[in-house]
């Protein structure tokens, strides 16, 4: 009877263990998934960190050289072949317009708007028609 008794008793204990040992797997498979799928979070906002970094950065240099630009080429006597450098002006916008998202791409416009680049009466005009323009909004200007 006792021996019986011993056997069952351990059977339970067995038991016990086995679901406890269960549990404690479950709970170190959620602890896992859980640090994942923080870790994968980090990862996106470092991602979308580093991507707004960048077109800060492309902004910036912009700005900088339409600021360099204009300082350099104020004086429309200078027998440069405006041409010419209208299209590298051009090609540059077109280059960081392609690579920024609608609110930077706004603040690009109205920048060159403010120094009278794309206006079609100014003796220096820079054309946007081949700009991709997608997603500016100029409604707040
Ligand atoms: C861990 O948990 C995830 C989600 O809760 C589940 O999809 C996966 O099958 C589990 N893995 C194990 C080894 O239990
Ligand atoms: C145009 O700009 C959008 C963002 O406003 C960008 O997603 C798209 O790739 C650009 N198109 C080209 C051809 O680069």
């Amino acid at each position: 009877m006792i021996g019986l008794l011993t056997i069952a008793v351990a059977v339970v204990q067995l038991y016990i263990a086995s679901q406890q040992r269960e549990r404690d797997l479950f709970l170190a498979n959620e602890t896992r998934v859980k640090d994942l799928e923080i870790t994968e979070k980090n990862h996106q906002q470092a991602l979308f960190l580093a991507n707004e970094q960048t077109k800060d950065t492309i902004l910036n240099d912009y700005l900088d050289f339409l600021a360099g630009f204009l300082e350099k080429h104020t004086d429309k006597s200078s027998n440069l072949n405006w041409a010419a450098i209208s299209s590298i002006v051009e090609f540059k916008t077109f280059a960081v317009l392609d690579q920024l998202d609608g609110k930077r791409k706004s603040h690009i416009i109205k920048a060159l708007y403010n120094a009278r680049l794309i206006q079609s009466d100014n003796w220096f005009f820079v054309s946007l028609a081949y700009a991709n323009l997608t997603e500016v909004e100029l409604g707040h200007a």
